[in-house]
């Protein structure tokens, strides 16, 4: 071999071992795929969002991802945190975009790199810095100058600071796609023509900044030559690509859905989720990722909606703390291995599709003589039994089977051989007395607001929040002071004060007194809060706190969405039964001051402010608690209970975990028959958790902890509650179950701890689901507990042969399936 020759060898195999490797891949696209160095590839890929995460969480959560049988990470670029104050940016910590795409690469997976910069993600304003929105002269989202400007500005420091890196994989780096702009095509009839010459202003600025990969959009069937559209959705199988020379891409498979304050547990099964994908690469699918595959937690106050809850778990094969979400992880993960294993058939393949009657369907991919099939059956109720080239098969309802070889069933979406982990909340052993935490407290002192209602800024009208506070807290008062002479004509002895509130909070004190505090069930939600008041003659002070819970982020010009109080605000005098005498206050001198006194004095990172220890209050108002605890042992998540706590913010050493509000109850109905998979999947089914906290548990990571010595715990309450049962605990698995068909290897494990036990085994035909099995008439003759028990108890993990080889033959008969059912504790 020549010298070049060895180097070009020593290139290519040090490339196959190393992520590190600098060499430029090209990435194309044709009518079937993308397409890496010339290879057409099946691509999975997940979303990650890394600042819903931790730096120090990032290199797990992509091994487990590569482990899942992922080829590439997508994220969006979020804006309003990168650039906070118009031209200051900030790239520190879980904003370290630079490090996480390293990460990724590290773990030698591909990037899609989601710019935006508008997102909606849940995210606060969908990305948008507030700041934009107080440009003069802005419209977002359409042709307009002042806008186009500033997305340009970011859009292109991003670039720019990837391509320095060398991170395209046109320059040896990860990222093999960017996007530009988010769904605009969804809304983009609202915006006009305007909107139509914005779109194509997204694409030529994109196309211009040159970054030698493709660039996408999402739902934008119109998307100019040569960025490709693809679909969002739950399922994409029906999709078709708008134009014959694009290959057919799903950028957002949800994988379950998020949640709202008020809102139930979503949940979206395994088996669904799996019959969409693989639908999706029956019907000429290439590119499919999973929104989310690790969702985390909006912590700050980055969640949107308004009203998203802190959580972002969306039921995700990542669970919020980073743990396997099983049985879904471990289903998608051999659906993976086994079309990455078809990769060149499925791409360049022939293609035939079979309609077999009766809501089932056949394709066929051959090529040189081998053939790959796949067989679908999309009845939501009845499992069909086929016939297909001259061979029998029962495909369950609401599913498909992959038949590598075309005769042998190597996988069905409805079958799963996965364990289920039955995830469970520990005490933290590092207490002594771990539900009983010292607190210290302080009021809020706002005094001087609520008293004399002096501002920062002084107006002749009701601001909208957002205007007034630039988004700089979640808090904003409005006050003005009222001179009531005893002739006024509102006076009476029955008074009230109306304010007209956008839908979040709303607390309103008058003369330092609460008179009451108002919120929307549902943030989206207008109300009009309408209160007794007394009032002095002379001098009155109206201060009402506004709280925001996120802006909105989604719909078109969501950006000018109403927020905080949108007024009137009016006074009402009742005279007898039928008088009424309003007194408009909205166009008084009003004066506003953003924030709160003890966030403004950094509350919670300030170890030299006192706090008291005596005449602890509970129920208080605008209280701030404190307490120092010591972090859980061992290395399982951590979450805080916040159990009997109102709705507020809570640090843990400094760091915020979020907005809490555990008084928040999931209302309505959850049925209570088993969730089941068949069916269209939407955010309304298969929910959980009614009559319960919308979210009780907080995540803490472990990066926020001392491992030794004290931590530091604090909380600011708005509504009034009770901290004396907050306690911290950690999350890991209780127990795995699996009920797994015949001739299949299946694995149990405690993901990190030993199995301690085994609660139930059974081979034959039991029944019931996990916590509930029961033997059923028929069973191998060998003590099933007993053979697990021997596998598996003492181990992190095991591997079984479900068969009469490994459990002794039973006498169920031949049409009976046999299943393996265990229930293990760990
Ligand atoms: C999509 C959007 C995502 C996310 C998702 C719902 O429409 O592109 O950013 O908001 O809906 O989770």
């Amino acid at each position: 071999m020549s010298p070049s020759g060895i180097l070009a060898l020593f290139i290519v195999s040090f490339c196959a071992i190393s992520s590190h490797c600098a060499t430029a891949a090209q990435v194309t696209y044709d009518n079937r795929a993308i397409i890496i160095d010339g290879k057409h590839r099946v691509l999975v890929s997940g979303s990650i969002h890394y600042p819903r995460s931790t730096t120090q969480m990032w290199p797990d959560l992509m091994k487990k991802s590569r482990e899942g049988g992922l080829d590439a990470i997508e994220t969006y670029v979020f804006w309003n945190a990168h650039e906070p104050a118009r031209r200051q940016y900030d790239f520190s910590g879980n904003l370290d975009l630079i490090r996480f795409l390293k990460t990724i690469q590290e773990e030698g997976l591909y990037a899609v790199l989601r710019i935006g910069p508008y997102v909606c993600a849940e995210w606060n304003y969908g990305g948008f810095p507030v700041w934009l929105h107080n440009m003069p002269g802005i419209q977002m989202r359409t042709d307009n100058d002042v806008f186009k400007n500033e997305m340009q500005n970011f859009t292109t420091l991003i670039v720019d600071m990837v391509k320095k890196e060398k991170l395209f994989a046109s320059q040896g780096g990860p990222v093999i796609l960017a996007q530009i702009e988010n769904e605009y095509g969804n809304v983009m009839s609202s915006y006009g023509d305007e909107g139509k010459a914005y779109m194509n202003w997204c694409a030529n600025m994109a196309q211009s900044l040159d970054i030698g990969v493709p660039w996408i959009m999402c739902q934008q069937n119109d998307a100019p030559e040569p960025i490709i559209s693809t679909c969002n959705g739950w399922y994409c199988d029906q999709y078709q690509p708008p134009r014959s020379n694009i290959p057919k891409m799903w950028t957002e498979n949800w994988t379950g859905w998020y949640k709202n304050w008020g809102g139930k547990d979503p949940h979206r099964t395994a088996e669904d989720l799996a019959f969409a994908v693989a639908r999706f690469y029956q019907l000429g699918g290439t590119f499919q990722n999973y929104y989310m595959y690790h969702g985390g937690t909006n912590f700050g106050r980055s969640a949107g909606g308004p009203y998203i809850t802190t959580s972002y778990d969306y039921d995700a094969p990542l669970d919020e703390y980073g743990n396997l979400n099983q049985p879904k992880w471990g289903h998608l993960k051999q659906l993976h291995d086994l079309l990455h294993s078809m990769e060149d058939i499925l791409t360049t393949g022939n293609v035939s599709y079979v309609d077999l009657g009766d809501s089932a369907f056949g394709t066929i991919y051959s090529k040189e003589g081998g053939s790959s099939c796949f067989l679908a059956n999309v009845d939501p109720g009845n499992d069909k039994a086929i016939n297909f080239q001259g061979m029998n098969y029962t495909v369950p309802a609401w599913s498909v089977s992959i038949l590598p070889d075309c005769q042998n069933v190597a996988y069905n979406t409805a079958k799963v051989s996965t364990q289920t982990s039955v995830m469970v909340k520990k005490a933290n052993v590092a207490e002594e007395e771990p539900n009983s935490l010292k607190w210290s407290w302080r009021p809020e002192m706002n005094e001087k607001t609520i008293l004399l209602g002096k501002g920062d800024v002084t107006t002749g009208q009701i601001l909208d929040q957002k205007e007034a506070a630039n988004d700089l807290s979640d808090y904003l008062f409005y006050m003005t002071s009222l001179d009531l002479e005893k002739d006024d004509p509102v006076w009476s002895h029955n008074m009230t004060l109306r304010v007209k509130s956008s839908g979040q909070i709303l607390h309103a004190f008058v003369n330092g007194e609460l008179i009451g505090s108002q919120w929307a069930k549902n943030g989206g939600e207008r109300f009009v809060f309408e209160q007794n008041v007394k009032l002095n003659h002379k001098k009155n002070t109206i201060s009402l706190l506004s709280a925001t819970v996120g802006l909105t982020n989604y719909g078109a010009f969501f950006d000018t969405a109403p927020s905080g109080i949108t007024g009137p605000v009016e006074l009402i005098g009742y005279r007898g039964d039928d008088e009424t005498i309003v007194k408009d206050l909205s166009s008084q001198k009003w004066s506003y001051k953003t924030g709160l006194e003890g966030l403004n004095k950094k509350l919670y990172s300030s170890p030299s402010l006192k706090w008291q220890q005596d005449s602890f209050p509970v129920n208080r108002t605008l209280t701030w608690y404190k307490s120092s605890f010591k972090a859980p042992l061992g290395t399982d998540p951590v979450v805080v209970d916040l159990l009997g706590m109102g709705k507020g913010l809570a640090w843990v050493n400094g760091n915020s975990i979020g907005r809490y509000w555990p008084s928040f109850i999931a209302e309505g109905d959850c049925k209570l028959e088993p969730c089941d998979y068949r069916g269209s999947y939407d955010s309304n089914k298969c929910l959980s958790n009614c009559g319960r906290p919308s979210q009780r548990w907080y995540h803490v990571p472990r990066s926020f902890l001392n491992g030794n010595g004290d931590n530091t715990l604090v909380l600011f309450e708005e509504f009034g509650g009770n901290p004396s049962s907050v306690n911290f605990q950690t999350v890991a698995v209780g127990s795995a179950c699996i009920n797994a068909e015949e001739n299949k290897k299946i694995e149990l494990s405690c993901q990190g701890r030993q199995i301690s036990a085994v609660k139930f085994a059974s081979f034959g035909n039991p029944q019931g689901s996990c916590g509930s099995f029961v033997k059923g008439y028929c069973e191998g003759s060998k003590d099933a507990s007993s053979v697990v028990e021997k596998a598996c108890v003492g181990q992190e993990s095991c591997t079984i042969d479900v068969s009469e080889d490994t459990f002794g033959s039973t006498t169920c008969g031949d049409d009976v399936i046999k299943t393996l059912a265990v229930e293990a504790i760990c």
